[in-house]
């Protein structure tokens, strides 16, 4: 039995992550519609991630004999209007998240909840790998973004990313 507070911080994370996921799908469907295909793969793979990231919180939540509730999932309300929003907008998003697993975290610190806590250290590592990748891009694209044929060769390079299954396992 988990910790109430602990428990409904772990299913909203749920929630959380099911967004992030739709929340990339629609930068890759931008990305898709602009003809940059290697953003696009990039974001889709990212969405996968995030949906891997939700069912790890879901089955932590079942292991541990707690009911999940599924809420709602938003509609991703932002707007691009040039290539390099999505990419300030998923690094933002990110921090967002980091700050969200650390609330978590923190609050399975204060009920000395050890087992939470070792579970969300791989969130933690993760989003710092999630941050860095994001920041990454933004790099690159300020960089190189508004030349045609280096913008050609980061998208090329982001099309090379293929999905790998998280290395969580539970
Ligand atoms: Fe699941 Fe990108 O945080």
């Amino acid at each position: 039995m988990l910790d109430k507070k602990v428990a409904e911080l772990l299913n909203s994370q749920i929630n959380k992550e099911f967004y992030s996921a739709y929340l990339y799908l629609d930068m890759a469907n931008y990305y898709n519609a602009e003809g940059l295909d290697g953003f696009a793969n990039w974001f889709n793979i990212q969405a996968q991630e995030e949906r891997d990231h939700a069912l790890l919180f879901l089955q932590y939540l079942q292991n541990n004999g707690e009911l999940v509730t599924l809420e709602a999932i938003a509609k991703p309300d932002k707007v691009f209007t040039q290539h390099i929003d999505p990419l300030k907008e998923s690094l933002a998003h990110e921090q967002y998240v980091t700050a969200s697993i650390h609330a978590i975290y923190d609050a399975a610190y204060q009920v000395k909840d050890y087992r939470t806590m070792q579970f969300l250290d791989w969130f933690v590592k993760e989003q710092g790998e999630e941050e860095k990748n994001s920041e990454d891009n933004l790099k690159k694209f300020e960089l190189y973004g508004t030349d045609a044929k280096a913008l050609y060769m980061l998208d090329s390079e982001l099309a090379t990313r293929v999905y790998a299954a998280p290395s969580l396992v539970l």
